[in-house]
């Protein structure tokens, strides 16, 4: 495994809609193995591909539960709503307010290429969304309701 340099704002890799996974080989693997452990090391709690450069379906996430890892992922429900603080790894130190939906269902392929479902609320149904974002070229500031100041974060 190895940690990857993680792109920041500014970069067009950002901004370029993903392809589809069709090879679920050893690279995708070496990949997804290398956002995980650049996402712990950053200590973020997610990491889309184009995140390190790569313009591919994949998501990488962690919100303290263990490593969920999804390929060509698509929100197939999404219900309620939360007004948050959100961050990007590709924006560190920054935080903005945002509206997401409160749960998220997502559906995806494992590494394998196997199809699955799993839903989250809270944090996690935000980092269903964020990340997925990412995949099409957006991100949080693209939303965000306003930025908010350090001392509002506490
Ligand atoms: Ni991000």
């Amino acid at each position: 495994m190895a940690i990857r340099n993680i792109v920041k704002e500014g970069d067009d890799v950002l901004r370029k809609k993903c392809r589809d996974v069709v090879k679920f080989d050893d690279r995708l693997h070496t990949l997804l193995d290398d956002m995980a452990e650049t996402m712990h090391q950053a200590e973020g709690v997610g990491l889309a591909a184009p995140q390190v450069g790569v313009i591919r379906r994949v998501v990488v996430i962690d919100i303290g539960d263990g490593v969920i890892e999804l390929i060509n992922p698509v929100i197939i429900k999404a219900e309620g709503e939360q007004t948050t603080p959100e961050g990007c790894l590709s924006m560190p130190g920054e935080y903005g307010l945002t509206k997401r939906p409160m749960f998220v269902t997502v559906k995806a392929q494992d590494r394998n290429g196997k199809v699955f479902e799993i839903s989250g609320e809270g944090l996690l149904a935000k980092a269903f969304c964020h990340e997925l974002d990412h995949l099409e070229g957006v991100l949080y500031k693209d939303i965000v309701i306003r930025m908010l100041a350090p001392e509002e974060l506490e």
